[in-house]
């Protein structure tokens, strides 16, 4: 591996501005998805230096939150050009440990760090708000505060760009961090807190508990009284419990849960835009993302076009090791995850779906690199319809009106994205406000953006991340009543 900053690579968590081992001296191995060699040795920590992390950062709380809004400004900004420098070096550690490929990698590092830029100037812009009072004398103000001590659970899918759109606007409100990365991608966690700190972010403020035991970890931090918010994101499974977990300490919770994507394409759709959408919106991260489409709806008129170009398209797509030139589709995460779709496709196929292409992993037996697969002829009785997929399948499914596709869209339990394709200028108002979804691409795949509010609505969560409304989640609103002005 080659890095220019060597220390980027580092193995041990990070908890009041120290890279420490874990108590117990217990590592756990971190591997490289397309290779299977291991990669590193990580602090495996458990409760207990969790506990420790959440008591520094409660007493970093109390400087970090009196430091000015523009103080904080500066701190990230530092933060944001480091990580921006160093993309290569951070790109290569995420492709080393996640896969995918790296141009995609530095692409997140670039989305990453994008809200740390943000929230580096919403820091000054915590405004509260003056409300004429309800007696002469009388006037409301209202003050937004940090809530405190936040602990977040980030996933594998994105090991950078996910750590900063919740630490970000955590730290430009005040509050202090204490995160536990997942065991899959502790590496690019790790490296991120080695820029914070040259960024001058005090110790405390920002600390990253690695281990290979999430139940215990993640126990003590919905238990812990001075944990005031959580901030989750992953499966909709873990983020239920979680929520159960937070009850008993009434915190404020963030949850970006999973996605069953619709993307639609309509007769009166540019189908080559519509085509190069889906292959951009399905094959990201190796369809390992909770926005990737999962289920392409194409309308009657123009459903054998659609599939003759997209399935070229998608056979044409480079796999491999995410390191080596033009490869656009790596490894899936791990075994259970291949598993995970080869079952998919197997219900899908013995319930009459047809293989367009793909279905089968590349190379040898034991490869996570699961081809790129287009399904035909795949109904909503299928179990495919109603599963987040989490890979590169991409089944398409046949409908003939706007009524009934809408139906068919909104017959899940998710609501995080949902895509559509149309030049008719009534039908994309119809249909965009009828998709009961937290985000919406019209005529576009990518609805990501540090500049929108991503999250979704149903089981998909509450919350959003990014936007001029991201950084509300870690705030608290107080309102002040001042009487006797006479
Ligand atoms: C995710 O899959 O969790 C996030 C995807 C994104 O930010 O685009």
């Amino acid at each position: 591996m080659e890095l220019k900053r060597k220390d980027l690579f580092q193995t041990k968590a990070y908890i009041n501005g120290e890279f420490i081992d874990a108590n117990t001296q217990k590592t756990f191995p971190v591997y490289n998805p397309y290779s299977g060699e291991k990669i590193a040795d990580v602090a495996d920590c458990g409760a207990e230096e969790t506990r420790v992390a959440i008591d520094m950062a409660s007493e970093a709380f109390k400087t970090w939150r009196q430091y000015t809004g523009v103080q904080r400004s500066r701190i990230l900004h530092k933060w944001f050009q480091l990580q921006l420098q160093h993309k290569k070096d951070l790109a290569t550690i995420l492709t080393l440990e996640q896969g995918k490929p790296l141009n995609e990698a530095i692409g997140e590092i670039k989305y990453g760090a994008s809200f740390v830029e943000w929230f580096s100037e919403e820091a000054k812009r915590a405004y509260g708000d003056m409300i004429p009072g309800h007696q002469r004398d009388t006037r409301f103000v209202v003050i937004k505060q940090p809530v405190g001590v936040v602990a977040a659970l980030t996933p594998w899918n994105f090991p950078s760009a996910m750590i900063t759109r919740k630490v970000a606007p955590a730290l430009a409100a005040g509050c202090t961090v204490v995160i536990k990365p997942s065991e899959l991608t502790p590496l690019s966690a790790i490296a991120l807190a080695v820029l914070a700190e040259e960024a001058g972010i005090p110790p405390g403020v920002f600390n990253v508990v690695t281990t290979n035991d999430a139940p215990q970890v993640g126990n003590e931090m919905t238990s812990n009284k001075k944990v005031k918010k959580l901030s989750f994101t992953g499966s909709t499974a873990v983020g239920k419990l979680l929520l159960k977990q937070c009850a008993d300490t009434v915190k404020k919770v963030s949850m970006e849960l999973g996605g069953n994507a619709p993307f639609i394409v309509f007769d009166d759709a540019d189908i080559d835009d519509a085509v190069a959408g889906a292959l951009s919106s399905k094959f990201r991260n190796a369809g390992q993302t909770c926005v990737c489409s999962n289920r392409i709806l194409v309308q009657e008129g123009i459903y054998d076009e659609f599939i003759e170009k997209f399935t070229a398209q998608v056979q044409d797509q480079k796999m491999g090791n995410g390191l080596d030139k033009d490869v656009v589709v790596g490894p899936m995460i791990q075994e259970k995850a291949v598993a995970s779709v080869e079952s998919l496709v197997q219900n899908a196929v013995s319930h009459g779906a047809e293989v367009l292409c793909g279905a089968k992993r590349h190379g040898a037996t034991d490869s996570l690199i699961f081809e790129p697969t287009v399904l035909g002829n795949v109904t909503s009785e299928m179990e495919i319809f109603n599963k987040e997929i989490f890979g590169p399948i991409a089944p398409v499914y046949k409908f003939k009106t706007e009524e009934e596709v809408i139906e068919l869209a909104n017959d899940t339990e998710y609501g995080l994205a949902a895509y559509f394709y149309s030049r008719d200028y009534a039908r994309i108002w119809r249909v965009g406000e009828q998709l009961e979804y937290g985000m919406v691409g019209i005529n576009s795949p990518s609805v990501s953006s540090t500049l929108a509010p991503f999250g979704g609505v149903k089981e998909s969560g509450m919350g959003r991340e990014g936007s001029k409304y991201g950084m509300d989640e870690y705030l608290e609103l107080k309102s002040m009543l001042w009487a006797g002005i006479k």
